[in-house]
């Protein structure tokens, strides 16, 4: 053990290949979603964000979604074809750390919690302890102490249940760590817990790595037993304290998923209500990672934003709305129990109370989308109104339509979907079907309860319906045809 440390540089490895068997589930573990997006996300960012050389991960269990899911081509993928211990998926990486002159951070793949920034603090404490200044004859030298050889993040847990316990000397030096199933009634009253994330020097972590055994309650290969093969090589390995446990919660059950998704989904709200959104009755409300809101948003209770939104300026978003994947400009109005998806809604629209938007339609400006009013895929021109009950499918509309209650654009023939134009100014009486492919003219006028099969030429009126009869006293003639029963 000669190595001479040589500063910062650091790579990390990712343990992402285990079953997660208290998960219960077909899908791997790390793929369970928290607020949108799979746990390995969470922790892939975090590792980013600290710029390391190189991100490994160690894979197995349904490798290929888990790759999938990671999407990362800079990236090196190792495989561990058993999952036998955390011991034995790091062993698995050990080409790209054998002969490297750095540190290698390990962290689980199941802590979506975790800050990159407590990330970037570990590396840099453990550089503090491996690097030292001094002075020699007056001038001011680099010192290394060669007897480091890692640095354990541990936590204090109020419930340390399920967590490996860390045993230390009076010196912040870990002695080891032991897992809450091989531990003692003694070393399970500790509340100082591993976090399961760990820095070694490269060379030191390569010689040891081979030499675990698996001689414990869940014969298992355990990463953290390097800490005593290290030690009796004559190494330090230190802990550093995570000051915020809630970063160090390892997610093994879906109740434990939910705790994460709560509290992370609590950060991401009091961050926007920081950044100037008013956002009433947090506990209901749900905003995913890729949303963005500016300021003087205001959000009532039970809101979903979901998958990549942006709401702009002056925005309300009534009670019970989900909004996904959409854009939503200035001054908006999107009412009670509303569904936006994929869709972009222009400033000073209205869309609401019970509206469905969809399929990339796009709402203009000053336009209202009211009660009962589904629209998909078609554009609505500015300062249109389609106030009730309506279902505008494919259909192009122009600017200052009125659209009365219960139009159908019919766009579908049981086998194919058909356009339907409605140009500038048209006003389509109510309960209109348009049976696509159909053109309405500008300023063109529909007569109420019309099937409309034809073309309508601009400025012309379309009615389709039977004219309507009048018979005076008919009530008085009907009872004495009939001869009613008194
Ligand atoms: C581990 C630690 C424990 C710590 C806790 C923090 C060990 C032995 N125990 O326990 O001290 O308090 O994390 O949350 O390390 N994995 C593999 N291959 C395997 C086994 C696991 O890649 O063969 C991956 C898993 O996918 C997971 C991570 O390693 O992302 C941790 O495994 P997990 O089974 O969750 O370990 P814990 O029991 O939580
Ligand atoms: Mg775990």
């Amino acid at each position: 053990m000669g190595h001479i440390h040589s500063g910062e540089k650091t790579k990390v490895i990712i343990l992402a290949a285990g079953k997660g068997t208290r998960f219960k589930s077909e899908k791997p573990k790390v793929l369970h979603e928290v607020l949108g997006k799979p746990m390995i996300f969470y922790v892939s960012l975090s590792a980013r964000w600290i710029n390391p050389e190189q991100i490994i991960y160690v894979v197995g269990h349904k490798k290929d979604q888990v790759k999938e899911a990671i999407n990362c081509d800079r990236c090196v993928y190792v495989e561990q074809d058993q999952q036998l211990g955390t011991g034995h998926a790091v062993a698995a990486a050990k080409e790209y750390f054998r002969d490297y002159d750095g540190y290698v951070l390990i962290i689980n793949g199941d802590m979506p919690l975790i800050k990159g920034e407590t990330l970037k603090n570990a590396v840099s404490f453990m550089d503090a302890l491996v690097r030292y200044e001094g002075a020699n004859l007056g001038d001011m030298v680099l010192y290394k102490n060669e007897n480091i050889a890692g640095v354990v993040l541990t936590a204090y847990m109020q419930d340390p249940t399920g967590y490996g316990r860390v045993i230390k000397d009076g010196q912040h030096r870990v002695l080891r760590i032991v897992e809450e199933k091989d531990a003692s009634p003694q070393e399970k009253a500790i509340k100082e817990i591993n976090t399961g994330i760990y820095i070694f020097y490269a060379p030191y972590l390569a010689e040891v790595i081979d030499q675990l055994e698996n001689d414990n309650a869940q014969s298992e290969y355990y990463i953290t037993d390097v800490i005593r093969l290290l030690r009796k090589k004559g190494k330090e390995v230190h802990s550093l304290i995570i000051p915020d446990p809630t970063e160090a919660i390892g997610v093994n059950t879906r109740w434990d998923l939910a705790r994460a998704e709560n509290i992370m989904r609590m950060q991401y709200l009091s961050f926007w209500a920081l950044n100037g959104a008013t956002i009433h009755n947090p506990e209901t409300v749900w905003i995913e990672f890729d949303v963005d809101l500016s300021k003087d948003v205001e959000i009532f209770p039970n809101v979903m934003l979901r998958g990549t939104t942006q709401i702009g300026e002056g925005t309300i978003i009534e009670p019970n709305c989900i909004i996904k994947n959409s854009k939503i400009g200035k001054n908006v109005k999107i009412l009670a129990n509303t569904i936006i998806e994929d869709s972009v809604i222009h400033d000073n629209a209205v869309v609401g109370p019970f509206s469905r938007v969809r399929n990339n339609t796009v709402i203009e400006s000053q336009a209202v989308i009211g009660n009962f009013v589904e629209v998909k895929n078609s554009s609505i021109g500015k300062r249109t109104t389609a106030k009730h009950l309506s279902y505008i499918g494919d259909a192009e509309v122009g600017n200052d339509v009125n659209i009365g209650a219960g139009t159908i654009t019919c766009n579908y023939d049981g086998f194919k979907k058909h356009k339907t134009v409605i140009k500038d100014r048209a006003f389509i009486g109510s309960d209109t079907m348009l049976v696509a492919p159909i053109t309405v003219g500008e300023e063109a006028i529909t007569g109420s309860g019309s099937v409309i099969t034809k073309d309508v030429p601009d400025k012309a009126l379309a009615v389709e319906r039977s004219a309507q009869k009048i018979i005076p006293d008919y009530a008085e003639k009907r009872k004495k045809e009939k001869g009613a029963d008194e």
